[in-house]
This record gives structure tokens, sequence and C-alpha cells, in this order.
């Protein structure tokens, strides 16, 4: 997100090595993205893209299969972008969990680099690995690279090579762990191979313009700040819901100990978006800055007992649809319906500091739900005293005026605010109050073309710049907020089924209507 001026990281030309080739990331988000980059010619020259995967391929083989995808998935596919930004990828078939593929590979890197004329002073190469692999190859793919001492940066006292000037970089995927002790040791693994300032823990949430814009909107107005605080806000929701189910997910990722909502989405996405809602201005907005401000914050989550596991987290699973034409989720390929994995969760929690303590932040994520919709809600408190109720004047919402700001991720991306206003007429009439919008519309007010989140991630690593990644801390500070309800069996076995095309289970509203508050559910008219 910053400029490589503003942090004085430079942008040089690298050999990314993409481990998972043959996978489906790879072949939707990260060629389509690369090549976007090379067609705004933002890749930096000579930059080198290497596929490995275990499929016997040659480099013009694997050009081919990736056509197609670039052709649907890029943003603008233009044939004569797509041949030169195609010459600069190769393929390496291999084995990438077997340590002897690692010869090969450190060769195939060097050759690519050499004849690229990237090799840096010292004679290696800069590399960006990046795991696009199933979780469970993650830490001996990168004892295999560690073992291969194709890292030398922040190595350099063991390096026999002083004028080695080159870095490598490692960008993870989720899922990055299962819980709090696999998080942990994943994170032990990297750190035996990589400095922390190498290692990018990639959440694609962070590269979306309005998740973006949630610190700018918050750190450049004078006019949120002062309001954003206990004494103003009421409750804040985050929620993001998907009318897609898991479709062909269920037996590789969704149906397994990595899978379900809370942790495919809430662990990861949502608290990263609730994170740059509640932190703290940075003292300087940059990678350390904005990560030790999310770590502070994740220190003072209030963090469930068992016994508050009941009123704080709801689970569900989609039933059939009505018409009966798809499944229920339990009836979906590939899930074993005793796993009672949750297609839904929503949860709630607060942060025992001075800004935010006893407001409550619910969270909620679900598949089938009534529309695709990202969104961050901050209600205010009431006004302190109603005068127009006492004039017999009705207010729009039934407990008094309730001021919101939405904050809208996706579909559509804008800020609105919510408030009561005078309902033009005459005195006839009497005195009419009703809730209307001030809405901001980012793509008309500032045009451009909406971007793949993962190309400007990519490039960021590049850069060497994380303020739009995960830092450990983080990452272990999230799951600790989530380890209560995955470790209480109640919640599990209490799974709720819901419609597909409704809100979720009755419990999630339950769980609000208990405090006094319902979620933000708005309708499809009210959607951009
Ligand atoms: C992914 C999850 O990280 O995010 C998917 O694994 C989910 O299950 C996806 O569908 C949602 O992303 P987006 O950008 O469409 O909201």
């Amino acid at each position: 997100m910053a400029t490589p001026a503003a942090t004085g990281n430079s942008v040089e030309p690298c050999v990314i090595v993409i481990f998972g080739a043959s996978g489906d990331l790879t072949h939707r988000k990260l060629i389509p993205s690369l090549y976007e980059l090379d067609r705004q010619g933002l890749l930096p020259a000579g930059t080198r893209v290497l596929g490995v995967s275990r499929t016997p391929m040659t480099d013009d083989q694997f050009r081919e299969k990736l056509a197609p995808s670039v052709r649907q998935f890029s943003a603008r596919y233009e044939t004569g972008a797509w041949r030169t930004f195609a010459q600069r990828v190769h393929y390496q078939p291999g084995d990438s969990a077997q340590g002897d593929s690692f010869g090969p590979l450190a060769r195939r890197v060097h050759d690519l680099a050499q004849g690229a004329g990237i090799l840096k002073p010292g004679g290696s190469p800069n590399m960006l690995f990046y795991l696009s692999v199933s979780p469970e190859l993650y830490e001996p793919i990168i004892g295999n690279i560690g073992a291969a001492g194709l890292v030398t940066e922040g190595r350099r006292w063991c390096s026999i090579n002083p004028h080695d000037s080159s870095w490598q970089r490692i960008i993870v995927e989720k899922p990055f762990g299962a819980d709090l002790a696999s998080a942990a040791s994943l994170n032990r693994a990297l750190g035996r191979v990589f400095e922390e300032e190498a290692i990018f823990r990639i959440d694609h949430y962070l590269g979306k313009e309005l998740v973006q814009n949630i610190a700018v909107m918050r750190f450049a107005n004078s006019i949120f700040e002062p309001l954003w605080n206990r004494n103003h806000v009421d409750s804040v929701q985050v929620t993001a819901a998907e009318t897609v189910g898991v479709g062909t997910r269920a037996a590789t990722y969704y149906d397994t100990p990595a899978g379900g909502a809370l942790r495919d989405m809430v662990q990861s996405h949502l608290l990263q978006v609730l994170a740059l809602v509640a932190i703290e201005p940075p003292g300087v907005f940059d990678a350390a800055g904005i990560m030790s401000e999310k770590i502070k914050l994740f220190n003072t989550a209030v963090i469930a007992s068992e016994g508050d596991v009941p009123r704080c987290a709801v689970f569900g699973r989609y039933g059939p649809d009505a018409a009966g034409g798809e499944p229920a989720y339990a009836g979906e390929k590939g899930v074993d319906p005793s796993r009672r994995t949750e297609t839904f969760a929503a949860i709630r929690v607060e942060f025992d500091n001075w800004r935010w303590a006893g407001v409550p932040f619910y969270l909620r994520s679900g598949k089938k739900l009534a529309t695709k919709l990202t969104e961050v809600v901050v209600t205010f408190r009431p006004a302190p005293t109603n005068m127009f109720r006492k004039l017999g004047v009705p207010s729009a919402a039934g407990r008094g005026s309730l001021n919101r700001i939405v904050i809208n991720i996706a579909p559509s991306e804008g800020i609105s605010l919510r408030m009561d206003g005078k309902v033009p007429g005459g005195a006839a009439g009497g005195l009419k109050i009703a809730s209307a919008k001030l809405d901001l519309d980012f793509s008309k007010a500032f045009g451009g073309e909406q971007i793949e989140a993962y190309g400007p991630l990519i490039l960021d690593a590049i850069k060497g710049d994380r303020s739009l990644y995960k830092h450990r801390d983080e990452v272990e500070g999230a799951w600790r907020i989530c380890e209560p309800f995955l470790r209480h069996a109640g919640l599990r076995e209490g799974i709720e089924t819901y419609s597909p095309g409704s809100w979720g289970p009755p419990g999630s509203d339950l769980m609000l209507a208990r405090e006094g508050r319902e979620w933000h559910n708005p309708r499809a008219d009210e959607l951009r």
C-alpha cells in the first residue's frame, strides 16, 4: 500500500516461485493477477515466475494450460500482453515435499535469473516463494527451502559470501493453522528459516479497497475519531455473507479440521476487518505501526470463558433449498455430517481497553445467505433525550434514532451514514421524521478500475512492504479469540439448521435480541 519512496523499500526484480502451480488458486488468482501487473507495467523488468508442482510439463505446456484462466479471470485480456507475460513464466516439475527436488529447483532459479540478468552482485537472485499448496505441505516445504540453503538474507553471519545482497521472502496462504497450537507451530517453522520481516501471511481481504479505506476514513478525517469510542458507539457489526454454498471444496478443505465458517472467514478475514475498525491510530502509518496496533488490540480481547460461549457464539449449517433442487450442507459431496462443520458462524467479542470497554463487536459469516455482502456497521448511541417523542412525533427506529455508519466492502464500495431527517411538507400533516442515508459511492466519486486484491498484495511483497499482511502475533491473537468457540463441544452439538436464502439460524438473531439489538440485514433494494 505504501509507496516505495515512503517506506524506503525498493522494487527489485525477483524470481517468483509458486509451489502448487497446477492448483486452483494459481490458475484463478495468482497468474491472472501477475499478468495484470505486467500488463500495467508494474512488474519489475526481469522478474520471472516459476511454477512448481508434481505434474510433468514443459514451460510451453504450462503456459498453454494457463492461457484460458488468464482469459477468464484477468481484468482485461489482451493477446499481445499475454504473450509477452507468458515468456516470463516457466515450469519446474518436482515433488516439493521431497528435499531432493530442491537441488534442481535451486539450479533452475539460478539459470532463469542469470538468463534474465537479475543475479545480484553476490551471485544470487532475489526470490519470492508462494505457498499455494495444501496446508500439510507448508512445513515440509519451508524446511526444504531452508535445508537447500536458498535463504541467505538475515542469515549472513553463516553465509560464506559477504557480497550477497539478495533477499528471499515467502507468501503463506490461508488456512494459517487450524487452531492456536498448529498456527504457532507453523510460525515456529517459518521463523527457523525466514526472518519475520520476510514472512508475508496473506489475507486477501486486506487487499480490498474499502478495507484499506477504513483506516483512511478514520485517520485522514477529523470528524469520526472523536465519536469512535465507547462514549458514542453502541455496537459494531461485521458481516460477510455469501450466496454460494461450499461447492466442490468440502472434501479437500471445508469439511476438514481446517475448515468451517469460523476458521475460514471469522478467524482470518473478519477479525482483520474488525481490527482496522478498532485499532488506535498508529504513530506512523507503515507495516510496523499498523501491525503493532493490531497486536495490541487483540491482546485486549476478552477471551470467552466456557460459560460465556453459549451467549457469545452461534453455529449453523444450511438446509436443503425449498424447491428441493439443492442438497443441505450435510448432503453435499464429501461432507461427513457427523463432523457438524458450520457453514455459518456468529460471535460476539469485547475488548477490555479504554476505547472500547463494554462495546460489543458482533461478527458473522455464512454460505447460502440472502445476498452477497461484506459490510461493517457502526451503530451510535441514541440521542440522550428525544424531544420529538415528547411532542408525539415517532422516530424512524423503534428504540429511538440510531445513527449508523455503514462501510460497504462488497459487492459495491461505499460509505453511508444513516440519520433521521424531517420529511418535507407543510404544517398540515404535522412534523414527520424518517430515516435517510447520506451516501458515498467510491466508484462514482473517484472512478478507477476495480483491481483484483491479489495483484497489489504480491507487488507489496516484492517491495517488502508488509502493511497489508499479518504479523505472527496477530495471527495467534486471532486464534486465541476463536479457541473457546472451537473447543466448546456444546456449540457444535447444538448447531442449528438455516434455510438457504435467509440471514442464518434463529440463534444468531437471538444472540443480539437478548441485548436489545438486531443485525443490519439490508434489503436487496438497499444495496447499490
Ligand atoms: C476465502 C474463503 O478466503 O474467501 C472462501 O476460503 C470464501 O470460503 C472467500 O468464499 C470469500 O471471499 P470474497 O472476496 O468473495 O468475499
